[in-house]
């Protein structure tokens, strides 16, 4: 499907979409962003006494628990759906489209003062039972751009920033231009990344769009790979003026099983890289699983923090941050993820407030990133 002219003309400054006009968004009604954070500051305010934002994932379930509504509405100044926007929960059976969760969570924000974000239009898994047969079957991409025209437009101006295409690099398929064999790409060839982009612009031309993924915060071989070929997605979308205005970088670390930890050195490039394609940067999921580790929370979460502090600080470095997400504020909801070990199970400590909305080291290291 042919873009319009203008979604593909319009420099990102034109379409409204500047970062102070996101985060004044996203802000608005909060404090005046000057002026620094006094010590036990939230983390929203330290975000936003440097023009950001601190968020994090949440399901409409959890906004029943007061204690943690208020943590949330005390810590955050944005916050993404963990489920609500997924066209699994959106679109259960074809054309019946549920936003109960989502308008939850969109008026929670809206509530609060919260920048909100949507996660996610076009990704290969989350999706409804009978969505991939369909699509290999469309004849043509309003299997897709339809729903994103539904979604983005039922939203437009309260979800200020999108998560359009989520993961579509998986350097391990083996193609040249390192994208994932998904059922997108296998239907509608690597335009259909271009394609979702341009009809969620048309569907609200002020709103942020990201491409979301994981993969380049490490400091392996693979990352690498990763690095190489989500630059050239981004700079062959910049090349054709594809209206895609921030990378998403996901963040998810691990500490002691297969860990992940994140490579300073690379990440620094990497997001030099970025920022010469005049991209902006959401750390949008960030999390440091501490499956594996020692039986002391004490070592678990001082580890935990490490990492998050080594990740943080060539991001914040980088000057293109507008947001730092974690996915999840507290480890309460986690409870359910109990992880075992050959030694014994025990509750995940992955997120700043532990499962009683304690601030824990990985709190500090975010707080201390963010100043
Ligand atoms: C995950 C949720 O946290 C899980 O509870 C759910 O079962 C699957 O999705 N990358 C993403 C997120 O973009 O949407 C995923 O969230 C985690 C990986």
């Amino acid at each position: 499907m042919k873009s319009p002219k203008n979604s593909r003309k319009t420099p990102i400054a034109a379409t409204g979409m500047t970062r102070r006009a996101l985060l004044a968004a996203g802000a608005a009604g909060l404090f005046a962003a000057a002026g620094a954070a006094p010590a036990d500051a939230p983390l929203r305010r330290r975000a936003a006494a440097r023009g950001m934002v601190y968020g994090a994932c949440a399901g409409s379930y959890q906004l029943r628990d007061g204690e943690y509504a208020a943590a949330l509405a005390d810590e955050a100044n944005a916050l993404v759906p963990e489920y609500e926007l997924k066209r699994s929960i959106v679109e259960p059976r074809p054309g019946v489209l549920d936003f109960s969760g989502a308008d939850a969570l969109v008026d929670f924000a809206g509530e609060h003062g919260m920048l909100m974000r949507g996660h996610t239009l076009v990704w290969y898994a989350s999706n409804p039972p009978w969505l991939e047969q369909a699509a290999l079957k469309a004849k043509d991409e309003r299997i897709f751009t339809d729903y994103i025209a539904q979604v983005v437009g039922r939203y437009r101006g309260r979800i200020r920033s999108w998560d359009v295409v989520n993961e579509a690099i998986l350097t391990s398929d083996g193609r040249a231009d390192g994208l994932r064999d998904n059922f997108w790409l296998r239907r509608f060839g690597p335009g259909y990344i271009d394609t979702a982009f341009d009809a969620a612009s048309r569907a609200d031309p002020s709103a942020q769009l990201v491409y979301n993924d994981w993969g380049c915060e490490g400091s392996e071989p693979w990352n690498d790979d990763f690095r190489r070929a989500t630059l050239r997605l981004l700079e062959g979308m910049r090349k054709r003026g594809v209206p895609m205005h921030a990378y998403g970088m996901q963040a998810h670390f691990r500490a002691f099983r297969k860990p992940v930890f994140p490579d300073a050195k690379k990440l620094r490039s990497f997001l030099a890289e970025v920022k010469d394609l005049g991209l902006r940067l959401m750390v949008s999921e960030l999390d440091v699983d501490d499956a594996g580790g020692p039986s002391d929370d004490g070592r678990r979460d001082a580890i935990v923090a490490d990492i998050t502090a080594r990740f943080l600080d060539p991001v914040m470095q980088s000057g293109i941050c507008d947001a730092v997400l974690t996915w999840g504020l507290t480890d309460r909801y986690l409870r359910g993820k109990i992880i075992p070990t050959d030694l014994w199970a025990y509750l995940p400590r992955k997120l700043p407030l532990d499962a009683r909305l304690r601030r824990k080291p990985m709190w500090h290291a975010i707080a201390k990133a963010l100043g």
